[in-house]
């Protein structure tokens, strides 16, 4: 008997975004776009285009640039917002807006100040309006969770004879727990007339830690449609994870009655390049991505893998594409296989000029580390793709010294809007002391609210990946840096937060 096709729906771009920090550059959201095209995701959420300019031009680069997978934008149910994402993903081959309003007695009192026949209205008439730029509109109730099972049916009903063709409900603040989100689904499904001619969508939340466990419960009460972030990215403790979700339905066949259209083998890469990207790293633990999902620790484990894999292992780790980040170029690769590579990773970069620079990068890397992985590639390609405008803070060059019985001291030459001033300074060690050189010429008055070093691959020639989270009058910023050596590493993630601060696009939450 064929199967159902389980929709993967991923808002890393979006949702993924809403984390602290998480902002991403419209370079990176692309990179990450065509990672998840790649990957075959059915449908992208590409952003939030009324947000910002900024999202604006994201989202439409995005929609110009992807072909394989449906490309959407979110919008509050108004008109602004509903004309903004319309305009965005016009480009797109096959795209789709996304509408919501909150459905709940408390955010329609506390936060819409609108009466629930408002809502309605406001609902019918988004759909109408994303109606005039695709056929492909989906409708969120925000809060369903929290909402009246009638108030939910009778908004459902309305949007569905508006033209929705996707009918979402979110667990936006993670409150349910599986044996209730899938009733829920199953009474919706069941109640709400003209059920059967859209896609039931779920969306849910981390709070509780069970947003997966929630998806995985309404896709077998009828769900066709789960929307994810890769690495459970997201609001607050984030959303259900791709992987999980994926991994779930591909690995419990005997369960589900559904198959995705996902190349699970581009998982890891997919998750490695977020994780790079937004400097959110993935726990050891992670179920899938984390660098202990397939490490065998105790003895008897071992023994039992050994003799016969399936003992202790429920799926494999190459499927998810663990190993397959195989060593891309060495030393004596040549600036037409490092463009060729850096294209089969999806990555184009703007200008010679910035190939150029990329490539001499590489150089320098393949002299001090012997293979190079695909990794070390994105690190670097991370490092010299922001756009020149926010480059301001600019490390020129750096000297650090460390001796037993004397204070680490920093010597930094710092380029500072084109304008190159020397900084100097000691600290309780070097990197202490590179943070202190460079407030000492930046004065940016910001708090260090993460320091962190992952190594991008493994031996001690690996390039180290330092995060760096500052925060200052409210507003949140990672900011990422890559070096064989750790100081450096270190300075240039700081000098990236100080840039993204610096650059500072004022954005709108769309859940405000
Ligand atoms: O969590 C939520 O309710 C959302 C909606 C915009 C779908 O993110
Ligand atoms: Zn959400």
């Amino acid at each position: 008997m064929s199967k159902d096709t389980l929709l993967i729906f991923d808002t890393t771009l979006r949702d993924g975004e809403q984390s602290p920090g998480a902002a991403m550059t419209r370079e990176e959201k692309l990179r990450i776009a065509r990672q998840l095209e790649r990957m075959r995701v059915d449908i992208i959420e590409a952003g939030f285009p009324a947000a910002s300019s900024g999202d604006f031009e994201s989202v439409k680069t995005i929609a110009e640039a992807i072909k394989e997978s449906t490309v959407c934008g979110l919008a509050r149910a108004n008109e602004k917002d509903v004309r903004r994402a319309g305009e965005a993903i016009t480009p797109a081959r096959s795209g789709r807006i996304h509408t919501f309003i909150a459905t709940s007695p408390i955010h329609m009192e506390k936060k819409l100040r609108m009466t629930p026949d408002q809502v309605v209205e406001a609902a019918v008439k988004a759909v109408k309006w994303a109606l005039e730029y695709t056929d492909d509109v989906e409708f969120s109730a925000e809060d369903a969770v929290r909402s009246e099972f009638d108030f939910l049916c009778r908004v459902f009903d309305a949007v569905i004879q508006a033209g929705a063709k996707t009918i979402n409900v979110p667990d936006t603040v993670g409150y349910s727990i599986p044996v209730q989100w899938g009733e829920r689904m199953r009474a919706l499904i069941e109640q709400v007339p003209n059920s059967d001619k859209v896609i039931w969508s779920t969306h849910c939340h981390n709070d509780l830690g069970m947003a997966s466990a929630n998806s995985l419960a309404a896709v077998l009460n009828g769900a066709r449609q789960v929307e994810c972030t890769i690495n459970g990215l997201g609001e607050r403790a984030g959303n259900a994870a791709l992987e999980e979700i994926v991994m779930a339905v591909r690995t419990r066949k005997d369960l589900f009655s559904v198959e995705t259209r996902i190349d699970a083998t581009q998982i890891v890469p997919a998750s490695r390049l977020v994780s790079q990207i937004t400097g959110y790293v993935v726990q050891p633990n992670k179920a899938v991505v984390g660098a202990n999902a397939f490490a065998h620790e105790s003895g008897i484990h071992q023994d039992g893998v050994l003799k016969h894999r399936e003992t202790y292992e429920i799926m494999r780790a190459e499927d998810v594409g663990w190993n397959a980040n195989k060593i891309s170029l060495g030393k004596l690769s040549g600036r037409n296989a490092f463009k060729t590579k850096l294209a089969e990773l999806g990555i184009v970069l703007a200008s010679e000029e910035t190939l150029n620079t990329a490539f001499a990068r590489f150089k320098e890397l393949a002299d001090k580390k012997r293979e190079i992985f695909d990794e070390d590639l994105h690190a670097i390609v991370s490092d010299e793709m922001g756009p020149p405008e926010v480059e301001h803070y600019k490390m020129v060059a750096s000297k650090f010294h460390s001796e037993t019985g004397e204070s680490p001291r920093a010597e930094l030459t710092l380029s500072l809007g084109g304008v190159e001033q020397r900084a100097q300074a000691s600290g309780s060690g070097p990197v202490d002391a590179a943070f202190r050189a460079i407030e000492s010429v930046a004065g940016s008055g910001s708090d260090l609210l993460l320091y962190s070093v992952n190594a991008i691959t493994t031996g001690t020639d690996a390039q180290g990946e330092v995060t760096v989270r500052l925060s200052k009058d409210g507003r949140i910023v990672n900011g990422q840096g890559a070096d064989t050596d750790i100081i450096v590493a270190s300075a240039k993630a700081y000098l990236n937060a100080l840039n993204k601060l610096h650059a500072g696009p004022e954005r709108v939450n769309p859940q405000l």
